[in-house]
């Protein structure tokens, strides 16, 4: 399996490609091709390129999340693909608030949702949508995420409320005696994903966790300390579960991940812009 990381917010020195704020990886197995995530805007595609990786191939695509960084290069893949389905759960409206007065709208643009609702599948379950290929809707609630969402909101019945992160769906790709997971932003929690994963397949050790993890250093200083020990936390309980590799990037900041790194070492990896991963 072959794994291309077509978006993420940094990309390593001299490197032709272009980054963004926005995750997008290309998954490529000889049976198929998925594209998991599509950045924020038509970059992705442009990297596809140069990276080789041709987008009409795509037998499926997906969505992790209804966040414009992972859904705003959906206008560009309809234009470059013109047969495969994209898998998502159903979505709403998203604000970013960091000035009360001034919310930020940060969902997918609502008019190409609209315009090709033809092309969308909607996840409301659990549901293995090719052999081996796990969309997973409900994940459970073990660790408690809540503190490293602060900002984040949806639009429910009118009101604008914390947002509870039921757009967001987790990718499993089963192999013979391994699992990988595939994670967007992992809003409801990275430990949550890893725990889901292994109480749907308490057999398989997991071969690699690939994706953002949320962990973005607050820049109040009274959290700084609290904060350090959290992640610390999180990576120590990451190492109980029988994880062989993680790449992560996108919204685990750098300080989140040099936390992590101290703990995890050899294990995790950073996923720039470019990377290719081999599993
Ligand atoms: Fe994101
Ligand atoms: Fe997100």
């Amino acid at each position: 399996m072959i794994i291309s990381t077509l978006m993420d917010d940094k990309k390593k020195e001299g490197s032709p490609l272009i980054n963004e704020h926005g995750l997008s990886f290309h998954i490529h197995k000889e049976e198929y091709n998925i594209l998991f995530d599509m950045g924020a805007s038509e970059y992705f595609a442009y990297n596809a390129q140069k990276m080789g990786i041709d987008l009409n191939n795509i037998d499926l695509a997906v969505i992790s999340h209804g966040h414009y960084d992972h859904g705003g290069g959906l206008k560009t893949f309809f234009k470059e693909n013109k047969n495969s389905e994209v898998y998502l759960k159903p979505l709403g409206k998203y604000y970013r608030i960091n000035d009360p007065l001034s919310p930020q709208e940060i969902n997918l643009d609502i008019d190409v949702l609209e315009k090709n609702s033809l092309r969308l599948k909607y996840i409301r379950e659990n549901r293995e949508v090719l052999p081996g290929i796990h969309l997973i809707s409900s994940i459970i609630q073990k660790y408690d995420s809540r503190q490293d969402n602060n900002g984040l909101y949806k639009m429910k019945n009118g009101k604008m409320v914390r947002d509870d992160f039921d757009h967001e769906l987790l990718m499993i790709l089963e192999e013979k005696d391994k699992i990988i997971i595939i994670s967007g932003c992992s809003h409801q929690g990275i430990l949550n994903m890893i725990e889901t994963a292994c109480s749907l397949f308490p057999q398989k050790h997991i071969k690699a966790i690939i994706g953002g993890f949320h962990l973005i250093y607050p820049t109040e200083f009274s959290q700084k300390n609290d904060y350090s020990t959290h992640i610390k936390k999180i990576g120590e309980k990451i190492a109980e579960y029988p994880v062989e590799m993680i790449y992560t990037g996108h919204c685990t900041s750098e300080k989140s991940y040099n936390i992590l790194k101290e703990v995890l070492k050899d294990r995790l990896n950073y996923a720039y812009t470019g990377t290719v991963i081999y599993l």
